[in-house]
């Protein structure tokens, strides 16, 4: 729900907490919630709610939410599915500002009814939920833990919002493991009012706040997320992990677009746009955010690579190319730098290679050279155990310097790797927040994490690229179709609307009988195609329906007349608006270009491969619209068959510019012309580079309406 910013304040902030439903029995969910609510350190009035009366935990209990003396900013309701109606009813009347319902038996297990009573009645007195079916949530700007978690959150900079359940309660252990510290933790259960995007207008703003982490299952106002998480990504960053597969695109689809979207590509390709981290697991998540919240990301490119072992300088460079850590590889600067603190028998290449035989102070030195020079941006110190330098010389030295390094504002990483030792350094080093890890793989994509986030902050314009389309012949073009209680256009219509938004075709005209079809080629010119236009024939060629490559005025009245009576005999009920007679399009790059109306991300667009092999290769990439021309070209780069587009064996390099002209052309339309729900061009043509593009064949479905039909 938007324009809850300011208010929303009050969820993080509450001057006083209710726990309706703390129970007598330590054990039970709301006995723990009111013990972590006073155990965590909550300033606040707290006030337990329970009908039995008497006290708990040397507080004394209100029968009902009515009789709490002051106002009450945040509720936690925990009593069973059958009463939370009624709690919800009481605390709405007396003016509560937020409640999160714990309790569980709602939409999740098919219970819609409830849930939309429970929040509807909410809704209508100002009272916003959380939930249900939430594990609750912390707070470290009010000391709230309002969880029934373990307790002991320890404070810090690393927001988490979990739409598992039992992966947050999960990750309140692990944070304490991994030493992260939390800033807010909230659980969002079924999202039946307050979701993501509102928790991110919080957290955007919150200075407690320095990355914020989320795991999403499934999203609904996806829109309005990704605008917010756009948002929010200019100022601090966000790491999503990945959840499962969405079907349900691929469900609605009524087209090649829509079938290849409901994959989790879409997911992927609108994260990434959003400038959102996408993290393959818990682990490496918390690693980013631990990472991100401590270090500003590289300013340049320069990264290096200082190790004792040429092995793991390996791995680690094939780790930076497949993370896009970008190596620094100019030999001489490198050699200024490193040759002083280089052993003559190592390398001053990067990865800088130390040898077995450096010491602690080696890497002090190297490290220190490293770190002063302006031509370094990023350091990836890399560790073997060796026989004659043990883990815990360099620990000691990453102890004693590290405070120091860190000040330098460049990040700087390790990885260390051996035996039982070098496990208790990195322990040790992990408690006190140096950023370690144990693998050489990790630490690299921890740096990639870093370099991304820096590139996207780089390339961040607000500017996207519109162009003017003539909406006034797109009204005109969908009131036709309405008007015949159509919810696809014809190919005429079709047509039509390119010319309106400005993508061009192949010249054609529809005709209505053998006259009209030899005067229209005469005008077009040869060679060219007859088609048979008809609502009724789905696949024209099947009933012979096409004709293709007509030289002259005699192969057109054939062909004319070969189409009629295909068409007569194999489809006799078929009604024949016409013949299309169409301009032979010239061979040249078959692509498809399409946009439409995502259920979960709004309008999308998407590129690809095109012609008939579409469905086989998916070879298409997506995005959410709006976008930029240079975001257009990173679509363009990210399917396979990109290199056709430059030109292979000899062959011209294609007019890329005129498909980025239609991608922005279709991404224009479907964010301006609600009407429209679906548009696909298959193929768009792409010729020789200065020759342009040109849409083949155009699909496009109207927005459904009661009694339309989409039987193209
Ligand atoms: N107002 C206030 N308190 C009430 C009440 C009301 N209208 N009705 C009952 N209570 C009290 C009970 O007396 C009881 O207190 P007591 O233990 O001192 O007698 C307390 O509320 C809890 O009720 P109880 O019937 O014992 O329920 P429970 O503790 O077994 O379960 C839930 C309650 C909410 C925990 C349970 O229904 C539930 O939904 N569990 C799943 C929670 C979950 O997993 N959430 C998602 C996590 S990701």
């Amino acid at each position: 729900m938007p324009g809850n910013g300011p208010h929303i304040r009050r969820l993080f902030e509450p001057r006083s907490v209710a726990v309706i439903g703390a129970s007598h029995t330590p054990g039970k969910i709301g006995h723990t919630i009111l013990e972590n609510i006073i155990e965590g350190g909550y300033g606040g009035k707290i006030y337990p709610v329970n009908p039995k009366g008497g006290e708990i935990l040397g507080r004394p209990v209100y029968a009902r939410a009515a009789d709490v003396p002051t106002e009450i900013d945040l509720a936690v309701t925990c009593v069973p599915a059958k009463y939370a109606l009624g709690a919800v009813q009481d605390l709405a009347d007396r003016g509560t500002k937020y409640n999160l319902v714990i309790t569980s038996g709602f939409s999740e297990v098919g219970n819609l009814e409830e849930e939309r009573q429970l929040v509807g009645y909410a809704t209508e007195r100002g009272m916003r939920i959380l939930g249900p079916n939430i594990f609750g949530m912390f707070s470290a700007s009010a000391s709230l833990d309002a969880t029934f978690g373990p307790g002991g959150i320890r404070h810090g900079s690393v927001a988490i919002i979990t739409q598992s359940g039992a992966l947050g309660l999960a990750m309140i252990g692990k944070t304490a493991v991994e030493n992260v510290g939390i800033s807010a933790m909230i659980s969002v259960g079924n999202k039946a009012d307050i979701d993501e995007a509102d928790l991110l207008r919080y957290l955007m703003e919150d200075a407690n706040t320095r990355t914020i982490l989320m795991y999403i299952e499934g999203v609904r106002e996806g829109e309005e997320l990704l605008e917010v998480l756009r948002e929010t990504t200019g100022r601090k960053p966000v790491v999503a992990i990945k959840s499962g597969r969405s079907k349900r695109g691929a469900v609605a689809a009524a087209s090649h677009t829509g079938s290849l979207a409901g994959s989790d590509a879409i997911f992927e390709a609108v994260m990434r746009q959003a400038g959102v981290l996408r993290a393959e697991s818990v682990e490496e998540a918390f690693n980013l955010c631990k990472f991100l919240s401590e270090t500003p990301p590289p300013a340049g490119r320069h990264a290096v690579i200082v190790t004792n072992g040429g092995g793991i300088g390996v791995l680690a460079t094939d780790a930076c190319e497949k993370y896009d850590v970008p190596l620094y590889d100019d030999a001489q600067t490198l050699k200024e730098i490193f040759s002083p603190v280089t052993p003559d028998f190592g390398s001053t290449k990067n990865p800088i290679d130390l040898t077995g035989q450096a010491s602690a102070e080696h890497y002090r030195v190297a490290l220190d050279a490293a770190l002063t020079s302006e031509k370094i941006h990023s350091v990836l110190a890399l560790y073997c155990e060796t026989a004659l330098f043990d883990a815990e010389s360099l620990m000691k030295m990453i102890r004693r310097n590290y405070a120091r390094y860190k000040e330098r504002g460049k990040p700087l990483l390790f990885s260390i790797f051996g035996g039982a030792d070098t496990e208790t350094s990195l322990d040790t080093l992990t408690k006190e927040r140096v950023p370690v890890f144990g693998d050489v793989y990790e630490t690299v994509a921890c740096m990639g994490g870093l370099y991304s986030y820096g590139r996207y902050l780089q390339q961040r314009r607000d500017a996207t690229d519109e162009t003017e389309i003539d909406t006034a012949a797109i009204d005109r073009i969908v009131r036709g179709a309405r008007s015949e209680k159509r919810s696809f256009l014809l190919a005429h219509e079709g047509q039509a609307l390119m010319d309106a938004i400005g993508i061009p075709l192949p010249r054609s005209r529809v005709v209505r009988n053998l006259d009209e079809a030899v005067q229209a080629a005469e005008q077009i010119g040869y060679p060219l195609v007859l088609k048979v236009v008809s609502r009724d024939i789905l696949h024209k060629s099947d009933v012979g329906g096409v004709a293709l490559d007509l030289e002259d005025r005699e192969e057109v009245i054939d062909a004319y007349q070969a189409i009629m009576r295909n068409c007569r005999t194999r489809m006799p009920q078929a009604r024949i608006q016409g013949i299309e007679v169409a301009e032979m399009v010239a061979s040249g790059v078959e692509l498809i270009a399409g946009a439409r109306r995502d259920a979960s991300f709004g309008p999308i667009v998407m590129f690809g491969m095109g012609g008939i092999y579409v469905e086989v290769l998916k070879d298409v990439s997506f995005r959410a619209a709006p976008l930029d021309r240079r975001e257009v070209l990173a679509m363009m780069k990210e399917i396979r068959a990109y290199p056709l587009l430059l030109g292979v064996r000899g062959e011209e390099r294609r007019d890329i510019e005129s498909v980025t002209d239609a991608i922005i052309r279709l991404a224009t339309i479907i964010r301006h012309c609600p009407e429209i729900s679906d548009i696909e061009v298959n193929p768009l043509v792409a010729y020789e580079q200065g020759h342009g593009a040109k849409a083949v064949d155009v699909r496009v479905l109207l927005t459904e309406t009661a009694g339309g039909s989409t039987d193209a």
